[in-house]
C-alpha cells in the first residue's frame, strides 16, 4: 500500500511492482485490483480547486467485496481487513472497537 502510493504510475508499472492483479470494473473503464477485498468504482461529480490540493467528490457506481469482508447475513464487516489509520506520516494498527455512532445519545434501558 505504501510503495503503490508513494511511486507513480507515469513511471511505474505499480500492478507488475507490487505483484497486483488488474481485473474488470462492473462500471467503469480502469481496471479493479484482484487482490484488494474491497473494490469501489466511482466517477467524479464535482472537484474543487483548493490551491495545493483539488477535493473530489465522487458518486459510488459499483461496490466489489470479497466474501472474507462478510458476516453469515452478508453483512459487511471492515473490521475484518486489518484496518489501520495515517497520521502525521505514520501508520498506526487500529485497536478494539470502543463504541458505536450515537451511543452518547441512545436512552438507556430503565431510565426515564
Ligand atoms: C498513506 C498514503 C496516503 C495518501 N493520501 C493521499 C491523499 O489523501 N490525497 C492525495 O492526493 N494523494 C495521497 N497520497 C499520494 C498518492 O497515493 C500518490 O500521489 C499517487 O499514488 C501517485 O500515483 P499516480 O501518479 O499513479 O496516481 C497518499 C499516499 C500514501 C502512501
Amino acid at each position: 500500500m505504501d510503495w503503490c502510493g508513494v511511486v507513480s504510475g507515469r513511471v511505474e508499472d505499480k500492478f507488475a511492482g507490487a505483484g497486483l492483479s488488474p481485473a474488470p470494473a462492473l462500471k467503469v473503464g480502469c481496471p479493479i485490483v484482484l487482490e484488494c477485498p474491497l473494490n469501489i468504482e466511482c466517477r467524479v461529480r464535482h472537484s474543487l480547486s483548493l490551491g495545493s490540493h483539488t477535493m473530489f467528490v465522487a458518486e459510488v457506481l459499483a461496490v466489489q467485496v470479497s466474501s472474507v469482508l462478510l458476516d453469515a447475513r452478508g453483512r459487511l464487516c471492515l473490521e475484518k481487513a486489518g484496518l489501520l489509520a495515517f497520521a502525521h506520516g505514520g501508520y498506526f494498527a487500529l485497536g478494539r472497537r470502543i463504541g458505536h455512532f450515537g451511543f452518547s445519545v441512545r436512552k438507556r434501558k430503565g431510565r426515564r
